[in-house]
């Protein structure tokens, strides 16, 4: 009994410390916590987790979060999985706080607003809002503001679009897209992600890579790796991948029927210099005739071409200057 007591004190005492980096799971019991009763169908775990995965509708998940909860910093993790819940609205946490969101699973869920996570910006570092029904452009908005967020997951959803500017959050280094309908992704929308390591666009319906997509202001990292696999890209526009520099471009299975000099020249240029990684190209319908002479010309970036293969079935590095006449 008195051991208990001693162990109740010391988690007190660390609790009212007033930890405010505490990381997700890291909480004291049923610190925070709403009255129970009140707070269903969701239910509050202690300071590590809230979860709402019995409820049914937006606004019973609203009326849970407008309870009483004690001001001590910020909860753990957020989970609601495989409801019928539609949206989640502008502050809907009210004054609840959190470290990660795990929304995963809700076959109706159409709609992020642009406020979703208010409040959370000073401490949210992980969302994953994977498989559900998102289509709103605003989920870019609400995901934009937290500022020290480092992994987002936007997986399997119906999204169409990356809005120009889409990222402001300058701690970000892991983004995936993947199996949305991305059809295009704006300007400048990744420029503030100095710490990006990896940004995956696979299995999305990207036609164009159009100017200054990739453009970073800066970047803290060895090497950010875009995966653009499995997508519908047939042009690059001149100035669409000026922006980067140690980095590895992934574009297997597309719809490239030529590398323009004017796209990819200066690219290939600083990979040699900076001794970066191929760029990967297979499986896409190249036609290897005048407009890739300037590859086939200069042996220093054939170490940087992955699997270019021509419309006879050749690599593209056993072409020889010869076989190809000039544009
Ligand atoms: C996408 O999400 C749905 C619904 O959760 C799931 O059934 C499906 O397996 C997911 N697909 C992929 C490619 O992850
Ligand atoms: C080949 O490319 C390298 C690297 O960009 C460059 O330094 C060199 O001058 C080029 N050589 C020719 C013959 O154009």
């Amino acid at each position: 009994m008195k051991g208990l007591h001693l162990v109740t004190i010391a988690c007190m005492f660390l609790f009212t410390a007033g930890h405010r980096n505490m990381g997700p799971g890291q909480g004291a019991p049923t610190s925070g916590c709403p009255s129970e009763e009140l707070f269903l169908p969701c239910e509050c775990e202690g300071s590590a987790v809230i979860q709402c995965n019995k409820a049914k509708t937006t606004s019973e998940v609203v009326e849970s979060f407008k309870q009483k909860f004690e001001d001590f910093g910020a909860f753990g993790t957020f989970h609601m999985k495989n409801t019928p819940v539609s949206k989640i609205p502008s502050r809907l946490f009210g004054p609840a706080k959190f470290y990660s969101f795990r929304i995963t699973g809700n076959l109706n869920l159409n709609s992020v607003e642009d406020n979703a996570f208010a409040g959370s910006e000073p401490f949210a570092e992980h969302i994953d809002i994977s498989n559900n029904a998102i289509s709103s452009p605003s989920v870019f908005q609400a995901i934009s503001k937290l500022d020290q967020l480092k992994y987002i997951n936007l997986e399997n959803n119906s999204l169409t679009e990356v809005p120009n500017n889409a990222f402001g959050n300058q701690a970000l280094q892991f983004i995936s897209l993947r199996y949305n309908k991305i059809q295009s992704v704006g300007q400048y929308a990744f420029q503030h992600l100095a710490n990006l390591e990896r940004l995956d666009l696979r299995n999305n319906l990207i036609t164009l890579l159009q100017d200054n997509v990739f453009d970073f202001v800066k970047t803290t990292v060895d090497y950010t790796s875009i995966a653009l696999e499995n997508n519908k890209i047939s042009d690059v526009s001149n100035n669409a991948l000026v922006g980067l520099k140690r980095s590895e471009v992934l574009l297997s299975n597309n719809l490239l029927t030529t590398l323009k000099a004017e796209a990819f020249q200066s690219y290939f240029e600083k990979i040699v210099q900076f001794n970066g990684r191929a760029i990967v190209l297979k499986d896409n319908p190249f036609y290897c005739d005048c407009r890739v002479k300037w590859i086939v010309e200069n042996k220093s970036y054939w170490p940087y071409i992955g699997a270019m293969t021509c419309h006879d079935g050749r690599n593209i590095q056993s072409y020889k200057v010869e076989e190809l006449e000039d544009c």
